[in-house]
């Protein structure tokens, strides 16, 4: 019996099976350094690079046409391409996202034109940094439930628009990057491809330590309050860095459980990539080897919803992860939300 077959009760497994048929990424072309940001605001390459591991980050430029629709678009195409899949043989468009360009239309809907696909089901879905997650599992879900064979699911971000790159925000600014990711799912004869156990969780009680708020009515702490932020993240990052660091052990614990694998069982971790050290912490508790554990915030700073969908990308593209691999996405983010997607590709 395989470990999958023994799964507890509440893994997925179903008679057919659910493929990634295709990956596709898209980043904004300007680069941002740590250097060019000691210009605007009191930091250093030095402090950013200890605490947080980012080296460079990209950042959308709006007057170049650059949005979170315009990296949507761009990724969703590219991971098309990989599939050898048209537009039209879409049935389902699943966004993570917590920076749609505007409030109405979502990305997932204005996907629907800039791709050219049929009048499908398509939205948007917002988990902040778990967005991506929270799409693949319920993508799967309505795959699995209703009709729909071929999906696109992206998780795409531009949150540099909430970020004050001055003093004032630097806690915060340096931090994030945008970036888009996706990738097809496809429905395959072949039962050992798909889900294999999901977790997804919510807890209000933290939002109060990383939000955006909108108006002076709208700042969840009162300490917080400071005209200068509205529009802006206000994050206690200390906060966020001590629940991150319990939750991502734990997460990766109870999605092990579910599944009734062994660390060792899994190919290729994915985390949601906030910061260096939060990451090295889980790799750490399970001894995960390096090569399986994969980080490149190095290169994109903390891209939100796209973190997870970037790696997948990059590592699938690269041939490193290959077919019938098992592969752990895993991701925390505001709201609190956290959750994570086990798969077998
Ligand atoms: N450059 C230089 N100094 C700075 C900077 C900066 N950019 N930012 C803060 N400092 C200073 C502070 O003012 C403070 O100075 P003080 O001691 O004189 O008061 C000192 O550095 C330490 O500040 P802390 O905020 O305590 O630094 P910390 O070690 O906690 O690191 C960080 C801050 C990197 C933000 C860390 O807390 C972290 O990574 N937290 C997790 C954040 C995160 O992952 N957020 C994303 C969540 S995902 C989502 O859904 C969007």
């Amino acid at each position: 019996m395989s470990p999958e077959s023994s799964a507890a009760p509440d893994a997925i497994g179903s008679l057919s099976g659910i493929a990634i048929v295709g990956t596709g990424s898209a980043l904004p072309k300007r680069r941002v350094t740590n250097t060019d940001l000691e210009s605007v605001m009191d930091t250093s390459d030095e402090w950013i690079a200890q605490r947080t591991g980012i080296r460079s980050r990209h950042i959308h430029d709006p007057e170049a046409g650059e949005s979170t629709a315009s990296l949507a678009t761009l990724a969703g195409q590219h991971a098309l391409k990989a599939a050898g899949m048209a537009a039209d043989q879409l049935d389902l468009i699943v966004c993570g996202t917590m920076t749609p360009d505007m409030p109405t239309p979502g990305i997932a809907n204005l996907l629907t034109a800039s791709l050219g696909t049929r009048t499908i089901a398509a939205f948007d879905l917002n988990a902040a940094c778990s967005g991506f997650v929270y799409a693949m599992n319920t993508a799967h879900a309505l795959m699995t439930t209703a009709p729909y064979r071929n999906a696109l699911v992206l998780g795409v971000d531009c949150v540099t628009r909430f970020c004050e790159f001055s003093t004032l925000g630097r806690t915060s600014a340096i931090l994030f990057g945008d970036a888009g990711g996706a990738c097809v799912l496809s429905a395959t004869e072949d039962p050992s491809k798909g889900l294999i156990a999901q977790a997804m969780h919510s807890d209000g009680c933290g939002a109060q330590h990383l939000y955006i708020p909108t108006d002076k009515h709208m700042f969840l702490n009162a300490e917080d309050y400071d005209e200068r932020k509205i529009n802006r993240i206000v994050m206690h990052g200390s906060n966020i860095f001590k629940f991150a660091v319990s939750t991502f052990p734990k997460l990766i614990g109870q999605t092990l459980d579910k599944a009734n694998l062994t660390p060792d069982d899994v190919d290729h971790y994915i985390c949601h990539q906030s910061n260096a050290r939060i990451l090295s912490t889980a790799r750490d508790r399970f001894n995960i080897p390096e090569d399986k554990f994969y980080i490149n915030i190095d290169r994109f700073g903390n891209t939100v919803g796209a973190s997870i969908p970037l790696i997948l990308d990059q590592e699938t593209r690269s041939g490193r992860i290959k077919p019938g691999d098992r592969v752990m996405f895993l991701a925390f983010g505001a709201g609190l939300t956290w959750a994570s997607s086990l798969w077998r590709v």
